[in-house]
């Protein structure tokens, strides 16, 4: 059981709503424009703004990049309008996740933000990640990373009391999961192949309408932590593991303090205590709908949700267009 934290009891759980609200709003602005710069641009200028009324001294862990190559929301990046007086948070944030999903209006493109007490987050490099999840209600290391895939959805399989061939896996679609896929195919396993947003995927399979059973493959490890924020609040297993393409990464996770380069993190070495995860829509998706216009008025759809109570809040906001 995580232990509530006061810091974050003082930061209202549902202004990271209005911020995520924000964001997507911003976002959703530029839906199918074919340009992923300017909504990404939109929706971190539209997050930083809503940040920066808030009532915290926020510290940007898991941001748009580092200080030289992001104008916004970089790591270190300092936001609330209560600097050195009012509880001390740390941040995941992608303002859009899903750049290319917006530019060409596909679904499951998200504005999402993680917020911990200060420490609580993995400062995780922006390297690529493996990474397995599975839903609640499993034995602890029922599956892991250091066993083959064939091997986890047999004993996910086995658990879930069915065939192998009645299991879903979820993997981004990408050239360097070929060998993944092909092994997952031999094992007579569905897979949901998506093109982008594997923070959705991860969380998909906490939720058994979508029918995905597990989540597979490799994607950024900043979404990996906001995945495992949100499962940190809902339950399910995740494990993820830094992936490095040459020197340079290894040294840019160096300098973020990583020093056993080959570990494979548990759930709770990415997030640490009490935790608040929120999300809002920006095109329609598995996990929530997108911004809506109608006359006079637009709507969001967001979920929060809280480690140390396991609440989970569904907000649908109706937004008047002044
Ligand atoms: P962006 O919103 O930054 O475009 O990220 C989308 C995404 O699909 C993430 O969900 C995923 O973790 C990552 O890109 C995968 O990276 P790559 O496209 O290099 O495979």
């Amino acid at each position: 059981m995580v232990t509530a934290s006061k810091a974050l009891d003082r930061v209202l759980v549902l202004e990271m709503v209005r911020v995520t609200e924000a964001a997507a709003i911003a976002a959703s602005k530029l839906v199918g424009r074919g340009d992923e710069k300017a909504a990404d641009a939109a929706a971190v200028e539209a997050m930083r703004i809503a940040f920066n009324g808030l009532e915290f001294d926020g510290t940007v862990v898991i941001g748009e990049g580092e200080r030289d190559e992001a104008p916004m929301l970089y790591i270190g990046e300092k936001v609330g309008n209560a600097q050195g007086t009012g509880p001390k948070i740390d941040i995941a944030l992608d303002p859009l996740e899903g750049t290319t999903l917006t530019a060409k209006a596909w679904p499951n493109a998200l504005a999402v933000l993680a917020i911990a007490e200060e420490g609580g987050l993995l400062n995780a490099p922006d390297v690529y990640m493996d990474k397995l999840a599975i839903g609640p209600g499993y034995e602890a290391g029922l599956v892991g990373l250091d066993r083959t895939p064939t091997e986890n959805i047999n004993a996910l399989a086995k658990a879930k009391g069915v065939k192998p061939n009645e299991i879903i896996a979820c993997v981004l679609d990408r050239p360097r999961h070929e060998a993944l896929i092909a092994e997952l195919r031999a094992t007579g396993c569905g897979i949901m192949l998506i093109p982008d947003g594997d923070v959705a995927g991860v969380i998909a399979v906490t939720d058994p309408d979508t029918t995905i059973d597990i989540y597979m493959g490799s994607g950024g490890a900043p979404e990996g932590v906001l995945a495992a924020a949100a499962l940190a609040c809902v339950g399910g297993q995740f494990q993820g593991k830094l992936l490095f393409r040459n020197e340079d990464e290894k040294a840019r996770a160096r300098k973020w303090g990583v020093t056993d380069l080959d570990r494979i993190y548990q759930l709770q070495d990415l997030v640490k205590g009490d935790a608040i995860f929120a999300a809002t829509g920006v095109t329609d998706g598995s996990l929530l709908a997108g911004v809506k216009r109608r006359k006079g008025c637009m709507t969001t759809e967001s979920v929060v949700m809280r480690a140390s109570s396991g609440t989970v809040r569904w907000v649908k906001g109706e937004h008047k267009i002044v």
